[in-house]
């Protein structure tokens, strides 16, 4: 049996993949004219540094800025940017994942039917700022079941309930709980994305069954962040990398079984020099350490 196995879907998600794949296309037809994203397209420094070395450059706001493309992340933004680029005549390539499109549509619907919409999510994080661009920024943003305990929320009112696509199910459903509790009239709309979930379980499996765990990620990734956060709670030997040159090779031992995960923005090919690196140690046996195909996927 292999000593190291890599988490089925570590890595590039769904919606990452495609606004990356956007990006590079636009790259690639770009006849010179201004291209910016808006915000870095993905927390991950390496993907970032080479499409701007391309031609593709981070924005923090349209000041200043009147002509060209802009690029939309896949954590999407508020309707104000959609807006505003119609307004100077600007062109946009939509990167917001679809998934993430859908909170959009749920929260802007809900709240021109007069309903108070409540974020389950990390109020600083693009993902939840753009959702409550869809609201007027009018929502409740309740990050734990601390905060939801001790929100003071209307049983009058009638509410709708989105949740961040990166955040863990327990911890949503713990905080619905506090919710109910609570009396709310609440309309909740389970969105935490597929792909987050399958991701986490894999974790929270793969973590338990091995001696030490590696979550390859920036360190800005919320998504691998959680990954952490879960690894540890079941393998106190977990260490969070962003690349290859993080990793302490020393602290590996013969017969250490090792989990190797990897959060969405993480691309393919540092997480493969994690994975070769490791087969490349001297006293660790590795066998059949399969990431052809997720490289071609
Ligand atoms: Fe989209 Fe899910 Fe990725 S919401 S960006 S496919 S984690």
């Amino acid at each position: 049996m292999s000593n190291v196995t890599l988490a089925a879907s570590a890595g590039f998600c769904f919606g990452v993949k495609r606004a990356i794949e956007m990006a590079y296309a636009e790259i690639e037809k770009n006849d010179g004219a201004p291209l910016y994203s808006y915000g870095s397209l993905i927390h991950n420094k390496e993907v970032t540094k080479d499409l701007d070395a391309k031609g593709l450059h981070i924005i923090e706001s349209l000041d200043g800025i009147d002509e060209g493309t802009v690029v939309i992340r896949s954590h999407g933004v508020g309707k104000f940017l959609y807006d505003a680029l119609e307004e100077k005549g600007m062109r946009m390539v939509d990167g917001t994942c679809p998934f993430v499109k859908k909170i959009h549509t749920i929260v802007n619907e809900a709240w021109n039917q007069g309903k108070s919409i409540i974020i389950a999510g990390d109020g600083k994080h693009p993902e939840v700022q753009g959702i409550n661009g869809w609201c007027g920024n009018t929502a409740v943003i309740l990050e734990s079941p601390e905060e939801a305990r001790a929100a003071e929320l209307d049983t009058e009112k009638d509410y709708a309930v989105v949740v961040q696509t990166t955040f863990r199910q327990s911890k949503f459903d713990d905080m619905l709980a506090i919710l109910r509790q609570k009396g709310l009239k609440m309309e909740i709309s389970q969105t935490i994305c597929s792909a987050t979930e399958k991701r986490q379980k894999e974790a929270m499996e793969l973590s338990q069954n091995v001696d030490k765990m590696i979550v390859i990620g920036d360190k800005k990734s919320s998504n691998t962040q959680k990954l952490v956060e879960i690894c540890k709670k079941n393998c106190e030997n977990t260490v969070h990398i962003e690349t290859i040159c993080d990793l302490v090779l020393k602290t590996f031992k013969k017969d250490d079984r090792i989990g190797i995960t990897a959060g969405a923005s993480t691309p393919p090919a540092i997480i493969k020099e994690v994975v070769v690196t490791m087969s490349e140690i001297e006293n660790v046996n590795v066998e059949e350490v399969s990431f052809e195909q997720m490289l071609e996927d």
